[in-house]
């Protein structure tokens, strides 16, 4: 198995009862390595959402997202903050930086934390 990401059967349902939306409906995505993939769909279609369950940064509300053979919602929320850190590169549609780091050590944060010097 190649892929680096896979999703099957991916439903994301947000709120309840009358204020439900279903936001994700039964998508399957596969990833392989090395692949450069674009998502594209109007405003509100879900596309941050995806990549937010992509992620592991939100839960489905049903099938399953794997990185690599892993399969996400099996991991504590520590392993899956070490695969965040480590692994996964990911840049938010609006960045927060911290107001106490200028621009360059914002960027350089995460691999500051794994102890690598400039
Ligand atoms: N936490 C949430 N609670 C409730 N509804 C949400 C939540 N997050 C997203 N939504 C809704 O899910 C739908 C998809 O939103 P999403 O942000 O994934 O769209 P998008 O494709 O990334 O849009 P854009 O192109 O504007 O970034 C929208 O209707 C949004 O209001
Ligand atoms: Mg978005």
């Amino acid at each position: 198995m190649n892929n680096i990401i896979t999703g099957k059967n991916l439903v994301k349902i947000f709120g309840k009862g009358n204020e439900q939306a279903k936001v994700l409906n039964e998508v399957n995505v596969e990833i392989a390595k090395g692949e450069f993939v674009a998502v594209m769909g109007p405003s509100g279609s879900g596309k941050s959402t995806l990549l937010f369950v992509l992620s592991g940064m939100d839960e489905i509300t049903s099938g399953f997202v794997k990185f690599g053979d892993t399969e996400l919602a099996k991991l504590r929320e520590n392993t899956l903050a070490d695969i965040r850190r480590t692994q996964m590169g990911f840049i938010f549609q609006q960045p927060t930086m911290l107001k106490n780091l200028n621009l360059l050590d914002n960027i350089l944060l995460p691999a500051t934390n794994e102890g690598k010097k400039r």
